[in-house]
């Protein structure tokens, strides 16, 4: 129902958008840049959400916060029932830019506002929320607010999770205040729909304005540790060293090799390497390192961890170390609804805009929310394909773009 303006003809306000944008990365600034450090259920974090929440109410919004601490604020609709639901997470990496999950969960509170302005009452109740710990940088999994918002994990075992720097979830959520009491697993939304920057550089590339994404692909996260023997980085001969770098080294050079081999779209990363002792004239005791290998078939990315666990035992037998893998991450490819993905690429057409239907390379709180209800997402471009860096950059149009889409998705999956 609305009064005045048609609902297909309702837009967003770009500057009110961008202003919510720069208020929250305002918050864990990096000096120097536009990008932000707010890494999960730090105090950064806290004062992220706590801003969130606060729009989330200004707007009238209905707020619960659940034992994991994902925030879901819900607009009533002129029927009861499972909302319509949009969102992202406001957590960042380390070396984080401002648009990567704040702008799907801004941009939610923005459609909220321009509905409100225009004195609509959407037929469903619609929700903006964001996940805890979506980069799973801190806390791995990725995805772990969400991945317990659809019952994927058990909320006890989620809270265990230690960070790479010590505290576990459940001391961190205690904390900062964002332990709820909201019940997990939460009731399916009636559909999710994400607004996210691409991340990469095919929309630039091709010169198209909306990503209506088709699924995610299948991630294999895991830590490698290899041990051996510290010694002398003088008087050891180099036949008698049982030296856990050079493992890490040759699995680093492995990996890029591997990924070459099987072709696009495998991806693989070394992401984090950490030596002990670290110091220039020792010959390490242990290397710790992640491994990140990514591809749209769970069948190849079966055998890209395969000859990876093959290479890496052969090449810490033959230096004699011993060798302890531990998964933090694995989750298979997720293709989305086609009929949501419909919605997407229409609503992107109707406004006028260039589409694209193309999968996701990053891991999206969509692709949780997939398990319990129809899903899809809206991608806009990214910069020189840059993100998970303070560069990270999407054009003040392509934003616009991009919240109008989620709009009037959001329209047609609630008065369908
Ligand atoms: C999470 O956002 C990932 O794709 O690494
Ligand atoms: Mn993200
Ligand atoms: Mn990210």
């Amino acid at each position: 129902m609305t009064t005045g303006t048609p609902l297909g003809e309702l837009r967003i306000d770009i500057d009110r958008l961008q202003q919510r944008l720069a208020d929250l990365a305002a918050i864990g600034a990096i000096e120097g840049t536009e990008g932000c450090a707010r890494l999960a259920l730090t105090d950064e974090d806290k004062e992220g959400r706590d801003l969130v929440v606060a729009q989330m109410r200004d707007l009238g919004l209905q707020v619960t916060i659940d034992g994991i601490g994902n925030a879901v604020g819900v607009m009533a609709g002129q029927t009861d029932g499972p909302p319509v639901m949009t969102g992202s997470h406001i957590d960042t990496v380390r070396t984080g830019g401002r648009y990567d999950g704040n702008l799907g969960v801004l941009a939610g509170l923005e459609v909220i506002e321009t509905l409100k302005s225009a004195g609509v009452t959407p037929k469903r109740p619609l929700a903006v929320a964001f996940f805890t710990d979506e980069e799973g940088a801190r806390f791995p999994p990725d995805m772990l607010g969400s991945l317990v918002f659809v019952g994927g994990m058990p909320l006890e075992e989620a809270l265990e999770i230690e960070g790479i720097d010590g505290p576990t979830v459940g001391a961190e959520l205690t904390r900062i205040g964002y332990d709820g009491s909201a019940p997990l697993p939460a009731a399916p939304p009636h559909a999710f729909v994400e607004l996210h920057i691409e991340q990469g550089p095919v929309l630039e590339v091709e010169g198209i304005t909306i990503g209506a994404v088709t699924g995610v692909q299948g991630i294999s996260w895991q830590e490698v540790t290899v041990t051996g023997q510290s010694n002398h980085a003088g008087t050891t001969p180099m036949g008698m060293r049982r030296d856990p770098g050079y493992v890490a080294a040759a699995c680093a050079s492995f990996v890029r090799d591997l990924v070459l081999d099987i072709g696009d779209p495998q991806v693989g990363t070394i992401g984090r390497v950490e030596f002990h002792p670290n110091l220039v004239n020792v010959v390490p005791a242990s290397a710790t390192f992640t491994v990140d290998l990514r591809n749209t078939d769970e069948t190849v990315l079966q055998e890209s961890e395969r000859r990876f666990a093959d290479f890496l035992a052969k090449t810490a037998e033959a230096e004699g170390c011993s060798v302890e893998t531990r998964e933090l991450a694995r989750f298979e490819p997720v293709i989305f609804d086609p009929a949501v993905v419909d919605i997407v690429e229409q609503g992107a057409k109707d406004l006028g805009h260039t589409v694209l239907r193309m999968p996701s390379g990053a891991g999206h709180d969509a692709q949780m929310l997939a398990r319990v209800c129809p899903t899809a997402m809206v991608f806009t471009q990214s910069k020189n394909g840059l993100s998970h860096n303070p560069l990270e950059y999407t054009a003040p149009a392509d934003l616009e773009a991009g919240a109008n889409v989620l709009l009037q998705t959001m329209i047609t999956l609630s008065e369908a």
